[in-house]
């Protein structure tokens, strides 16, 4: 039997998601959103490229959380879009109210589905959906650190003029400018990017790895960054629905691990078919273990600000 996977939000990230799990044959898509006609009208669109695509797999639109029921992985990219100058917390109280009912919905309808959450801001977000719905913390997740990890092996890849699928790297922390990016876990084809890339270009790197995801605000103007964001999640999900075991970073709940007692951080984490397995627990330099810590102390904050 195919999967069912249940997108919730049609914008632009939940586009681009429900066409490459249709197109790439990963399972049958809906996509909910809240504007009647938006989601349908694109599903439609999309279930008639699929013959062009050689893809079998069904897509449909709905402004009814009924029809999500039984999905088996459900993607929440629900809420607006940054406009420039804008910080993901900005979008806090706005969202929360949506995470809510999305979370009752979600509960209602598909109380067994995965969940990867991408709305921001992302580490109370995700907090806030595992808080209402109750889920466990294996099968709820936040969609951060892939996303980061790719920005930064981007711009090392570009700097060395070597190929992205050879960098590796690994940000930790809340998913807002307090970011961490280890350089120290960053390689190209094992080798230490340390040894590589001087201090100073490093240090630019890590800079601009922060502040990515507004740079590209900045310049659409109208939203933020969608394709990357997907492709992303889309990654997380092709490793709960096959079963990879990846490692990758993202925004998990921890209960002890890294000194941390129920919150979400984006840490290294091992995701399969029993969605996030296991915490990983890198060793941090003293220098690293204080960004680390003042990013835990701001989703501490952000969370703090939250009634549910
Ligand atoms: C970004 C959004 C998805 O980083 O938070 O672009």
């Amino acid at each position: 039997m195919r999967k069912k996977i249940a997108l919730i939000g049609g914008g632009n990230i939940g586009g681009v998601l429900a066409e490459q799990f249709a197109y790439r044959e990963l399972g049958d898509v809906v996509l909910f959103d809240v504007i009647d006609g938006m989601p349908q009208g694109k599903a439609l669109d999309m279930a008639e490229g699929a013959p062009l695509a050689h893809a079998d797999a069904s897509l449909r639109g709905t402004c009814d959380y009924a029809d999500i029921s039984g999905a088996d992985l459900v993607i929440i990219t629900a809420g607006l879009a940054r406009k420039p100058g804008m910080s993901r917390d900005d979008l806090l109280k706005t969202h929360l109210g949506i995470m809510k009912s999305v979370a009752e919905g979600v509960k209602a309808n598909a109380p067994d589905a995965y969940v990867i959450v991408i709305s921001n801001p992302l580490d109370a977000m995700v907090y806030t959906f595992k808080e209402i719905s109750g889920f466990p913390k294996n099968r709820v997740v936040g969609m951060a650190g892939v996303l980061d990890s790719a920005r930064f092996r981007a711009f090392v890849a570009w700097e060395l003029g070597v190929s992205v699928e050879d960098v590796t790297a690994l940000v930790l922390g809340g998913h807002g400018d307090t970011m961490v990016p280890l350089t120290r876990y960053c390689t190209v084809a094992g080798i230490p990017v340390t040894t590589l890339i001087a201090q100073d270009r490093l240090d630019a790197i890590v800079e601009r790895t922060k502040g990515a995801g507004g740079e590209v605000v900045g310049l659409l103007k109208t939203g933020s960054a969608f394709v990357s964001p997907a492709l992303a999640a889309l990654e997380m999900a092709e490793a709960i629905l096959k079963d990879k075991k990846r490692v990758l970073a993202c925004a998990c709940y921890l209960e002890g691990e890294y000194g941390v007692q129920g919150y979400y951080v984006g840490v290294p984490c091992i995701l399969g078919a029993g969605g996030v397995e296991r915490v990983l627990e890198v060793e941090m330099t003293a220098d690293e273990r204080k960004l680390f810590d003042a990013s835990v102390e701001h989703v501490r904050t952000l969370v703090g600000q939250i009634q549910l």
